[in-house]
């Protein structure tokens, strides 16, 4: 069964896991990086791409703007760029992934105009573009949004001092993308730093671009004519990484997670170890091991290197198993905390009050049927039907498989019971509502 057939997953409770699970290369790298590709204008060759439902969808956007894609192995792709013509992607693959908006900052600095339609994703509240068309703007762009298209067009991309006023990575990602084509110097101010930023700037650079200053507050850009073609290597997933420690040190056990960069996961590893967990760096792995109870802690997630969002659903169930009051407060984004109502049917204690969730832990979760919110609210979903008494039936995975690669496999493969299931005579779910 493919994983995009898969409707439910079926949770056994109560193992602990051990083992070792090899991390696939990042989502959110992968997701600009994708974009980037359409700017070469020479082959592009990309290894360690994950093959998640979420990257399959950017690839077939890619393709369908004309670019040749040839597979090499699962997550080895070539790219030939040589027949690119369009700069509007169709709305019925942009409107299932955020990571669409990227379009807009790759698009508009390859021809000079773009028109994507207004981007989905992970319903996570509000989730504005302000940012990036402040900054398309100031780099001589004349935005539209007009029937559901944000139209983008410049005679031509002139450098320029752009101040973010939010730390935004999809903000840093696309201004990143137009300024690299733009005539002379673009500087990025309080921009993000996450480590996917780095790679961007690493793989843009490859093809030719000059990128100055990513993972600082400042990168300085100054502008080339044109793009050529690279090899690149996609860093490994850091939240999925952290997805598979908290697991760990939630249900116990000890699991090592390899091919990761551990700089990457300081805030995961000193925040799990403020709990009482062991945690041991090597140069590429990390073992995440727990025999005693969990101390309870206050989760405060930021910007990089702060302790990502994303990784937030999966810290409150860890939390739930803490005996104790902890706290978490979401500074990222206003209405991360959908998960929260699904952990209650399993008997978690929580009280949200506004960006704030006070968790009463040290309960025994009980297995109940809940429904995968979205994409990491699906994994720490899975991860609470793991330390659950009973069963847990999960709902709407869809949104799981569009961030991991295997995730059923690779817990099974560490000592989980989880049964993939595909519901007979029931339609598909389409894409990501948010
Ligand atoms: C990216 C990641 C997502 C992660 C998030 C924060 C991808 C594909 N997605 O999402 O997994 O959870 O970073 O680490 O890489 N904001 C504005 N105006 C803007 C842009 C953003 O106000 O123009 C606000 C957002 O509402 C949010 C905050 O800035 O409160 C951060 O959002 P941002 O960093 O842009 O997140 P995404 O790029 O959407």
């Amino acid at each position: 069964m493919g994983e995009d057939e898969v409707q439910k997953l079926i949770v056994r409770g109560g193992n602990r896991l051990e083992g070792r699970v090899r991390i696939s290369g990042a989502k959110n790298a992968a997701l600009a990086i994708l974009p980037a590709v359409l700017m070469a204008s020479e082959k592009v060759s990309l290894y360690n791409v994950p093959d998640i439902i979420d990257v399959r969808t950017m690839l077939r956007i890619v393709e369908d703007l004309g670019m040749t894609i040839r597979r090499r192995g699962r997550n080895s792709l070539d790219f030939y760029p040589s027949g690119l013509r369009g700069f509007s992607p169709p709305y019925s693959l942009v409107q299932q992934i955020r990571a669409s908006s990227y379009l807009m900052g790759s698009l508009l600095g390859r021809f000079g105009k773009a028109a994507v339609p207004v981007p989905g994703g992970c319903d996570l509240g509000p989730r504005p573009i302000d940012q990036h068309l402040k900054g398309f703007t100031a780099l001589g762009a004349d935005c539209r949004i007009e029937h559901g298209l944000i139209n983008l067009t410049a005679g031509k991309l002139i450098g320029a001092h752009i101040y973010l006023d939010v730390v935004s990575v999809g903000a840093t990602v696309n201004l990143m993308l137009a300024a690299v084509l733009a005539e002379g110097r673009t500087v990025l101010e309080n921009v993000a730093k996450e480590p996917e930023i780095v790679d961007l700037a690493n793989m843009l650079n490859a093809l030719g671009a000059v990128v100055k200053g990513a993972g600082t507050d400042v990168i300085k850009i100054d502008g080339v004519k044109k793009l050529g073609g690279a090899e690149h290597m996609i860093i490994p997933d850091r939240i999925e990484a952290g997805t598979y420690m908290l697991a760990a040190a939630a249900a116990g056990g000890a699991v090592t997670v390899g091919e990761v960069i551990p700089k990457h996961l300081e805030a995961v590893t000193a925040k799990l170890r403020e709990m009482g967990v062991e945690i041991e760096v090597e140069p590429e792995q990390i073992t995440v091991s727990r025999n005693g109870p969990l101390i309870p802690s206050d989760l405060k997630t930021f910007p990089y290197p702060g302790f990502p969002t994303d990784l937030q659903p999966l810290g409150m169930v860890l939390l739930t198993a803490a005996p104790g009051t902890s706290v978490i407060t979401e500074n990222v984004f206003e209405n991360r905390f959908r998960h929260v109502d699904e952990l209650e049917k399993m008997g978690a204690q929580i009280k949200v009050e506004g960006r704030a969730a006070v968790i009463d832990g040290g309960l025994p979760l009980s297995g109940a049927p809940v429904a995968a919110t979205d994409l990491r609210a699906g994994a720490a979903l899975l991860v609470a039907g793991l330390i659950a008494e009973g069963e847990t039936v999960l709902g709407e995975v869809d949104h799981i498989y569009r961030g991991y690669e295997n995730i059923a496999e690779k817990l099974n493969s560490l000592g989980a019971q989880i049964k993939p299931q595909q519901l007979r005579g029931s339609s598909k779910a389409t894409g990501d509502p948010g």
